[in-house]
């Protein structure tokens, strides 16, 4: 797999996964309206190439179904992301190997690591073939746009937002919305805890401005590592690195010691000023309401640089589906190794796109003890950083499978005795977007116990769950045909199919 926007592009046309758009369309709604049925329909993704008031054309959904996603990541199918949550794993807690097996083992990540390292561009990088700077910056050229109709501006979805520690000169990169401002200035939407919000922060403490880019039109596994909240100490690049089996490309900023992707389409490189804020939102988000209008750091665009033909990439927030959830299911299977190395007894884990891909979280586990569920809750919770906003928590069985939500509410209807096995933790710290906290920013967690309880939780008999007779059942489906059926899917043959379940 190529190494930059326009392969993937490619790669998705070749796939019949690209529809290119010639009709003239706006950047006022109706692209966002577009893709938005296009992304509820799993429809492919989207290349407008006429769009009014713009020279560029521009893509959007390009991550809009798992499948691209895992393409993306120059792969085929699903499970693979697992073996990458596995890698993960293991250079989140390395051990020195002791035996020659586990040097055998551990030699390939340590190459893996070592073939990740970024390289540099120094000659005329693609990014770098426009350069505008000065009174040649005119953010109205690019087709930024506004996805919903109370939106207050026009925004930048896609954008890899990077900034160095002013201390040590770390790379952070992360996907910030911004909102265009005027011709040079825009506002940058990151909570304060995020990466880059940190480097203000500390530029702020030594009395610095903070050098800030923005590159946009990137190959889209770059969106993932920046997506990704990283359980190690790693800069991205070399995560990203890691992700797609060899090292970044890097280009140094005209105006900054910045290093940006060599072959993005667009940069944007300026300046923030600790302190100097402006009102920005309110703007549609992924939790499917507008947020609030907050002042947040004003970025001064000092240089626009692009390719010859450059190709803005853009997304938007809103309620599931949109392509932060395809981002996030795939997540969720990079994470799955990590947690179970954190919570041995979780068998699976599911966070379900409706519930906003982190509200909820559904675990399996191989129960071995009493009380084990509220084990696994609090483990989870603490286990990932990204899991401390996870409101609620269900364990099942491990025979539930945590993906039919049929299964799963089984387990809560006939397992659960709301007096014993559900239990609240008032006050515990929540994301600013969450409207339906009492107080924003803090709220209650809630963990249900849907396993089958054994004593000392209960002291008195559980009926037996109803199974098929294994014999018969594997007769039945041999005679399926015989008993003139042949026209019903032959269902049954786990006998959960039947509605039957249970250990
Ligand atoms: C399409 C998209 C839009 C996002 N918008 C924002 C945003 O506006 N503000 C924010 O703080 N995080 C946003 N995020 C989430 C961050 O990019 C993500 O949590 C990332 O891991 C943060 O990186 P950091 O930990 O280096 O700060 C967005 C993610 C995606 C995929």
């Amino acid at each position: 797999m190529g190494r930059d926007l326009r392969t993937f592009l490619q790669l998705l046309e070749q796939k019949g996964q690209l529809r290119r758009i010639v009709a003239p369309v706006e950047t006022d709604l109706e692209i966002a309206e577009i893709a938005n049925r296009m992304l509820a329909a799993g429809g492919p993704a989207l290349l407008f190439e006429n769009v009014r008031g713009s020279k560029f054309p521009v893509a959007v959904n390009l991550l809009g179904t798992v499948e691209r996603v895992v393409w993306s990541m120059g792969m085929q199918e699903q499970h693979e992301l697992e073996a990458l949550g596995e890698k993960l794993g293991k250079l989140q807690k390395p051990r020195p190997p002791r035996k020659l097996q586990d040097a055998i083992e551990f030699a390939p990540l340590v190459i893996d690591v070592l073939k990740s390292k970024p390289g540099r561009v120094f000659l005329n990088p693609e990014c770098q073939q426009v350069v505008l700077q000065g009174n040649q910056v005119d953010l109205d050229t690019i087709p930024m746009i506004r996805p919903y109709p109370k939106d207050a501006g026009r925004i930048l979805t896609m954008g890899l937002v990077i900034t160095h520690d002013p201390e040590d000169g770390t790379p952070n990169v992360g996907i910030y919305r911004l909102q265009k401002q005027s011709k040079n200035t825009m506002t940058v939407h990151w909570l304060s805890v995020r990466g880059g919000a940190r480097h203000l922060r500390k530029a702020a403490e030594r009395g610095e401005k903070l050098p800030i880019a923005i590159a946009v039109g990137v190959d889209p596994l770059l969106i993932m590592a920046a997506a990704t909240p990283i359980p190690v100490e790693l800069s991205e690049w070399v995560f990203a690195g890691i992700y797609a089996g060899s090292g970044v490309q890097l280009a140094k900023c005209k105006t900054s010691d910045l290093l940006v992707p060599a072959g993005s389409e667009f940069v944007l490189e300026g300046t923030m000023t600790p302190g100097e804020v402006m009102q920005d939102g309110p703007f549609g988000d992924h939790m499917g309401y507008y947020g609030l209008a907050e002042q947040s750091p004003v970025v001064h665009i000092e240089a626009i640089t692009h390719r010859r033909d450059p190709i803005y990439h853009t997304s938007f927030s809103g309620r599931p589906p949109k392509e932060e959830a395809m981002l996030a299911i795939a997540l969720n299977r990079i994470y799955t190794p990590l947690l179970r190395q954190q919570v041995p007894e979780v068998r699976d884990f599911f966070l379900p796109m409706d519930a906003l891909s982190y509200k909820l979280a559904i675990l399996s586990i191989k129960k071995a003890y009493p009380g084990q569920a509220r084990r696994a809750a609090l483990a989870f919770w603490t286990a990932l950083a990204q899991f401390t906003y996870t409101k609620f928590v269900i364990i099942v069985d491990e025979d539930i499978d945590i993906r039919d939500p049929s299964q799963v509410v089984w387990a809560i209807a006939s397992k659960v005795d709301p007096a014993r096995d559900v239990f609240i933790i008032p006050d515990t710290p929540f994301d600013s977007l969450d409207f339906a906290c009492e107080r924003i920013g803090m709220g209650a967690r809630l963990g249900i116990d849907a396993t089958t309880k054994i004593p000392p939780e209960t002291d008195h008999a559980w009926g037996e769950p109803l199974r098929s007779d294994s014999r018969v059942a594997e007769q039945v489906t041999r005679r399926w045909a015989e008993y003139g059926l042949e026209d019903v899917p032959l269902a049954g043959v786990d006998p959960r199919a039947w509605g039957y379940t249970g250990r």
